[in-house]
């Protein structure tokens, strides 16, 4: 996350953290050298767009712990990264409930262009009130209906990317000095319960058009969201039986919705630390939970949930949310977070673990090699996304450590193939969008409604 401190509360104190550098292009730049280096597929970029000022009824620990703030846009920093990479991707996230999608789109399109077909979308919908306060709205908007307005932000950028322009519109022909063809150019005259949006794009087919499509929705509504519009999912889960489930019940989704189990990337975050041998590992660990803050977690957990400084340890979750009349008012993640029965000082003792994660190792390269490969037996994920304790110090030691002995196992690959983000994820000749995806049935402005020629 462009930003200090992103779920690794407090370790930006720790002597060889350079992530306050976060302000500075090099930063960057040296980052993605180094996840080039190590062969990874793309690198993450979580955002939010507000600030957590719900714990202790103010952004106060947030702002002291550097919480997701400061924070600076991720979009930007990619170019640079781009610039001095080939092959690494750049899965980037964005909301779908604050600014329209016309914007985006374009933005979408020209950092599929600059980084030649390696970006990616992780699509939200912002759990954050304090996100509701910047875009003008008095409190956030209920967590279905945030849902029900990203199915149409994505229908609007379906047409924008994929019927607004054949593949062929850009003549340059100098001769006849036309650049554009406008007979393969087109209006997409969207009009719908949230938006109006007229097109044509305006940028011309980028290289994947559609940037891979990320998402992490765990609600009902999110999985089916998912399931419907994700090339990529973040997989959640308490337990490795329960990671089992959720990749069976997305692929299982994505294939009622005629897309097929197989076109749906499952990864689980992997929470490591690792060291040449066992014991160095865990004096590591001990030294990273020593400098984690459990104030910057529960800031972290405040933002969009229940101000768990506010009540007795002995409350019971459950009778806060009634008393707060929240409970089946939505979906929210903090209303499915807490089981029945869980007070107020079991949650707090949960969420101020550093190491809370389904998985968790810390150890050998072996013991994390180990782990990798019986997760992805036992589970049916495709990959991971690798927590950062320090930058660059966890991606270095993953590199250092795990990666060698991975590719001993045949689990990593030796080189890149030269290739797009979506190429990289489902092979070969797979740039585009495949036939199956809900997006494709606007290619060649199929679908787009009568007023489409210019
Ligand atoms: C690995 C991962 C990364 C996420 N990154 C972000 C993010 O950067 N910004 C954000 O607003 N939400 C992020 N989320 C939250 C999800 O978008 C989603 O809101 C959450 O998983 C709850 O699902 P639901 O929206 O279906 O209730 C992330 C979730 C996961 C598991």
């Amino acid at each position: 996350m462009n930003t200090v401190g992103h779920i690794s509360h407090g370790l930006w104190v720790h002597p060889s953290n350079t992530r306050h550098r976060f302000n500075d292009l090099d930063f960057w730049i040296e980052e993605a050298k180094l996840l080039e280096e190590g062969l990874f597929d793309a690198v993450f970029l979580a955002d939010v767009i507000g600030t957590y000022d719900g714990y202790r009824g103010g952004p106060e620990t947030a702002l002291r712990e550097g919480v997701q703030i400061p924070s600076n846009d991720p979009l930007l920093v990619i170019p640079a990264m781009a610039a001095v990479t080939k092959n690494l991707g750049f899965a980037a996230t964005f909301s779908t409930t604050y600014e329209p999608p016309f914007a985006f789109a374009r933005r979408a399109s020209t950092l599929d262009h600059l980084t030649k077909g390696r970006f990616g979308w992780n699509i939200v919908t912002s759990y954050l009130p304090n996100a509701a306060r910047n875009f003008g709205l008095e409190d956030e908007v209920a967590h279905d209906d945030r849902y029900g307005i990203a199915e149409e932000y994505l229908e609007v950028l379906y047409k924008l990317w994929e019927g607004s322009w054949d593949d062929d519109a850009v003549v340059r022909d100098r001769e006849s000095r036309i650049y554009t063809d406008p007979s393969k150019v087109r209006y997409i005259n969207h009009v719908g319960a949230h938006y109006r949006v007229a097109g044509p794009h305006l940028s011309e087919p980028s290289v994947q058009r559609t940037p891979v499509l990320f998402q992490a929705g765990s609600s009902a509504r999110g999985k089916a969201f998912a399931a419907r519009h994700a090339e990529g999912v973040f997989v959640g889960g308490t337990t490795i039986e329960s990671y089992r489930t959720n990749v069976a019940d997305i692929r299982g989704l994505a294939d009622e919705n005629g897309r097929g189990r197989d076109s749906v990337k499952t990864f689980a975050s992997a929470v490591i630390v690792v060291d040449k041998d066992r014991e160095s590992a865990m004096v590591k660990a001990e030294e990273y939970k020593k400098l984690s803050s459990a104030e910057g977690y529960l800031a972290h957990a405040g933002g969009g949930g229940i101000d768990l400084a506010a009540y007795p340890k002995e409350a019971l979750i459950s009778d806060i949310l009634a008393a707060e009349n929240r409970q089946g008012r939505d979906n929210s993640p903090e209303n499915r977070r807490y089981a029945p029965g869980v007070t107020v000082g079991d949650a707090l003792e949960t969420l101020t673990r550093f190491d809370r994660s389904a998985f968790f190792v810390a150890g050998s390269p072996t013991d994390v090699a180990d782990a990798i490969e019986g997760w992805v037996r036992d589970t049916d994920l495709d990959g991971f996304n690798l927590r950062q304790f320090l930058t660059p110090g966890t991606a270095e030691d993953f590199i250092a450590y795990v990666i060698p002995e991975l590719q001993r196992r045949g689990l990593y690959r030796t080189k890149y193939e030269e290739s797009t983000l979506r190429e990289r994820l489902f092979g070969a000749g797979n740039t585009r969008l495949p036939d199956q995806h809900p997006g494709a049935r606007y290619r060649g402005g199929a679908h787009l409604g009568d007023a489409s020629a210019i």
